[in-house]
């Protein structure tokens, strides 16, 4: 079937679309059908199945005989060590982990947190918990104690599952000492923390409380599969909303398995058997899709990646891996490849390797520009293809489907509608507007398996972030527009949502943080355009009147303390003390004027400005920062 037909064919029979792909998992009972919208706008998916996900990733490949394939290949340029676990290695590591935490009395529904590095054991213990119906939690490495217990006390987990630590070129991040200072912050604390120890660094575990990864699971007998509802939680993974209280997206068990596999060969071209990489982090939700789940429910070889784009050694380390390793799909963050461009421009280290496995290559996390998709082009000499989603979608809403009709690429759009997705642009009234006309990107309910129905103990949160504003669509929080052929530009979020690097970040978030410090009044981060990382925070501070301390040590002060209450992968390293903000009448901070200042864009005097003067004392401050940049 072409991509049209196909798509139609989702839109119009989804149940019939979805439960012919729903064949290709393996159920403990098949569902009686797809779509269950008796609780609409609320929908679920495959709600009378029973099915175990850790099942379909691991031990079906296993029993179908594939039990000697290599699963996961663990590349660590950081340690200098790589390593291969095959099926079978991994359903029994997976099985015995399992087994450990029920003894100790994980069960269905407990919540657990994972805080771990680019290793295979991070796979493990997702994995393990999948296998009891245990609901995970990851937390990415690059956030400080404080975020860590945040998502301590909203999930409420049984156990916490962490390595001793991690490796950033040049640093070992201490996860222990982060992870103690979380529980003693946290109003919850878990019943029991499983600590990994690695060799670079061995963390003293805590009486009582701490397990040492292997020792606890000596002796124990391994866990089979517990087999779960079709929309009994897989997992909940925070992410960025306007304020600093991360929302918990909850995804959902068989949802997610059918969605997942039909895009292995459907969007990303692969058989079982191929070697897929995903270059990103577990902690994300790239790396929870197509880093652990999505090539292990296929079939395919995935690769966990410890390492840089470049630094780790040099910027010819993707292409290294993707030579020795045989990848034929490989999935990245357009910052990476400017990362690498910026060190190699010429592509002197992709000529060193022998690059001919490699047949598709995908971007996404943020807007790909069209310069950084023909430098990748022009050096590795195969389709890049653009293709957007959220955490919220867990799976490509567009994307160009390879694996159905490799579609015409447009530079700047990640191309069209996956199946399900019924995007519309819609103008402020909720009325769809006209081809190329900007708006804000809705899809209307119901949303395809394996996108979020809720959000973990925040219904009222969902439905006012996501479904209140244009009724009986999803608002997606990004803006841009479609061509007449159906390809969607995304161009800019409509909330305080920045992307740094591909990571999602919440300026309302920073914000928080800056206000508290005692000599704030006021404040407002912005995000401004990098040529690296896409997106920098860039904070704006008006103190309180008498203080009389240098502006200087109290801009260092905020910094340091963004860094130590979200981590240093908020990136906020500039800020600058004003006298005023510029706001409307009725108080509302003009940021989207202060980010065309910072951007050098040309931006028309907002009609509700107060003070229109202050506009200048801004540009005055930016211009101390060196912006606009040339
Ligand atoms: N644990 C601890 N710290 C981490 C971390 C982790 N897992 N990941 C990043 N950090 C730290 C970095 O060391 C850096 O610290 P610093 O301020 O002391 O230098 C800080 O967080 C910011 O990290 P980042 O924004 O990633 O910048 P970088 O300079 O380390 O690397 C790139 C820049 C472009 C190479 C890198 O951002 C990259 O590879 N991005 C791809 C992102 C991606 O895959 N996103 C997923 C969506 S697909
Ligand atoms: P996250 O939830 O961290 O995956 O971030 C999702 C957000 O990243 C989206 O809402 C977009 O704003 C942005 N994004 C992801 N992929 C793309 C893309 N291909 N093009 C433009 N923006 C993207």
């Amino acid at each position: 079937m072409r991509y049209a037909d196909l798509h139609q064919r989702s839109i119009s029979d989804p149940n019939g679309f979805w439960m012919e792909q729903a064949q290709a998992i393996d159920w403990v009972r098949p569902p009686s059908k797809a779509l269950f919208d008796d609780d609409a706008p609320l929908y679920h998916w495959f709600r009378d199945g029973l099915v175990n996900t850790c099942w379909n990733a691991l031990d079906r490949h296993v029993e179908a005989g594939r039990g000697d394939q290599v699963a996961v290949i663990h590349d660590s340029p950081v340690t200098h060590s790589k390593r291969e676990l095959t099926y079978s290695e991994m359903r029994d590591r997976v099985a015995s982990l399992a087994g450990a935490l029920r003894a100790k009395g994980v069960q269905k529904g407990d919540r657990v947190i994972i805080y771990m590095p680019m290793i295979p054991e991070a796979l493990e213990a997702m994995l393990a918990c999948a296998r009891l119906g245990a609901i995970h939690s990851v937390v990415f490495g690059g956030f400080a104690a404080n975020e860590l217990a945040v998502r301590i006390n909203d999930a409420q987990p049984k156990c916490i599952i962490a390595a001793s630590c991690g490796l950033e070129p040049g640093r070992v991040i201490h996860y222990k000492p982060l992870l103690d200072g979380a529980i003693e912050q946290a109003s919850h604390k878990p019943d029991f923390c499983v600590i990994f120890q690695r060799e670079q660094e061995v963390a003293k575990l805590t009486d009582d409380r701490d397990f040492d990864w292997h020792a606890f699971q000596y002796g124990i007998p391994a866990a089979e599969c517990v087999p779960v509802e079709g929309d009994h939680p897989a997992y909940v993974l925070y992410t960025s909303g306007t304020t600093g209280q991360p929302k918990g997206v909850v995804r959902p068990t068989a949802g997610h398995l059918v969605a997942l596999q039909w895009t292995m060969k459907n969007i990303y071209d692969v058989d079982p058997g191929d070697v897929f990489w995903a270059a990103s982090d577990v902690g994300w939700v790239v790396g929870h899709s197509y880093i652990c789940y999505a090539p292990l429910i296929a079939g395919n070889t995935t690769i966990v990646f410890e390492g840089k784009p470049v630094g780790t050694p040099d910027a010819g380390t993707f292409w290294r891996v993707i030579s020795e390793h045989k990848v034929k799909s490989f999935f990245t963050a357009p910052t990476a490849f400017r990362a690498v461009k910026r060190e190699d421009p010429k592509g002197k280290f992709v000529g060193k390797y022998d690059l001919s496995c490699l047949k598709t290559v995908y971007l996404a996390g943020e807007r790909a520009d069209p310069d950084t998709i023909e430098w990748a082009q022009d050096q590795l000499k195969v389709p890049v293809i653009d293709h957007w989603w959220q955490t919220e979608s867990g799976w490509p809403i567009a994307a160009n489907p390879m694996g159905v009709e490799p579609l015409p690429v447009k530079l700047g759009s990640p191309a069209v509608a996956m199946p399900g997705y019924d995007i519309h642009v819609l103008d402020e009234a909720g009325n769809p507007v006209g081809a190329d006309t900007l708006g804000a990107i809705a899809i209307k309910l119901p949303l395809p398996p394996g996108t979020l129905p809720t959000l973990w103990n925040a219904q009222d949160r969902f439905r006012k972030s996501y479904l209140d504003q244009f009724p009986g669509y999803y608002a997606t929080g990004d803006a841009g527009y479609m061509d007449a052929d159906g390809y969607v530009y995304i161009m800019a979020r409509t909330d305080d949502v920045i992307n740094v690097a591909g990571h999602r970040l919440s300026t309302g978030g920073m914000e928080e943080v800056l206000a508290s410090h005692p000599d704030v009044a006021e404040c407002a981060v912005i995000g401004v355009a990098d040529a690296l990382k896409g997106q920098l925070p860039l904070g704006f501070l008006c103190l309180n009147s008498g203080t009389t301390r240098d502006n200087a040590e109290i801009v260092t002060e905020c910094i340091r303390l963004v860094r130590d209450r979200i981590g240093p992968v908020a990136a906020f390293k500039l800020a600058v003390v004003v006298d005023r903000l510029p706001k409307t009448r009725s108080g509302k901070i003009l940021r989207g004027t202060m980010v065309s200042i910072a951007d050098g864009k040309d931006y028309k005097m907002p009609a509700t400005i107060d003070d229109p003067a202050i506009l200048t004392e801004i540009s005055h401050a930016l211009a101390g920062l060196g912006f606009p940049k040339a």
